[in-house]
């Protein structure tokens, strides 16, 4: 029995765990420029100036050990799960647009409609949720995400959608879409899929009913006839948005 093969003593393993540990401890986490940028600041972390406050330190190149723990393979369901950090407006929606009797992609929009700002930033969040989903739903699903971001501005009475009173106590009554969006608008006003879009609209719930019952499980069926799930995991695949999904998965990886 040579070296290599021999079992190892308990106390050399007790070592190496230490060692282990010591390493995983060491494991700076550092924040993208983005997260300085919404708190005011135009800074970012850098390796020179880390080291000066943690001598010898190695960065985090994986999980953050303070977010909940995703599974190998992870699975849209497992985004809401562990990373949205708030997932009963989505859920409240889709359950509307489940009781008033829309199709899978209805309803499947009305779900998605903003993880852009639920998991990621809140700025354009039509755009940015619907470029995340884009490669694994319906191009009519992903559609009306993008452009529910100025539908929800216009009204449209009847298609049972008023300017949300909720709007002037967010914005103000002064506000006024910015010309992108209101030519967003006008391009998805004569589409072949606006009412898609416009249903979302009408589903997305403003006043937040703390008492209404929703259930993440009620809707596993249609996401899982309706999202293409990557074998790999979601995030771990090659798509045009997988980095999108794995930087919610590892939102500190130093590169
Ligand atoms: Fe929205
Ligand atoms: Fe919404």
């Amino acid at each position: 029995m040579n070296e290599h093969t021999k079992p190892q003593s308990i106390s050399h393993q007790a070592d190496e765990l230490e060692e282990h540990m010591m390493h995983e401890l060491e494991r700076v986490v550092t924040k993208s420029t983005l997260h300085y940028l919404a708190e005011g600041k135009v800074e970012m972390d850098t390796s020179v100036g880390m080291w000066a406050k943690h001598p010898g330190a190695v960065f985090n190149m994986g999980p953050d050990p303070r977010l909940p723990k995703m599974p190998a393979k992870p699975t849209l369901i497992d985004y809401f799960r562990h990373r949205f950090a708030s997932h009963a407006h989505l859920l409240q929606s889709a359950t509307h647009a489940l009781k008033a009797g829309h199709n899978e992609k209805v309803i499947l929009a009305c779900l998605l409609h903003d993880i852009g700002v639920v998991s990621f930033i809140r700025c354009d969040h039509g755009y940015w949720g619907a470029q995340m989903i884009e490669p694994y739903v319906d191009e009519e699903v992903s559609w009306a995400v993008r452009t529910h971001q100025a539908l929800r501005f216009f009204p449209d009475e009847a298609a049972g959608y008023k300017y949300p009173d909720m709007y002037i106590k967010l914005f103000g009554d002064a506000y006024k879409p910015e010309p992108y969006i209101v030519a967003e608008y006008e391009r998805a006003r004569n589409h072949k899929w606006y009412m898609t879009s416009r249903l979302i609209c009408v589903n997305d719930i403003y006043s937040f009913d703390p008492n209404a019952k929703v259930n993440l499980d009620d809707f596993v069926d249609i996401v899982g006839r309706n999202f293409r799930q990557p074998e790999e995991g979601l995030g771990l695949d090659d798509s045009p948005s997988a980095h999108m999904w794995r930087t919610m998965m590892w939102p500190n990886r130093f590169l």
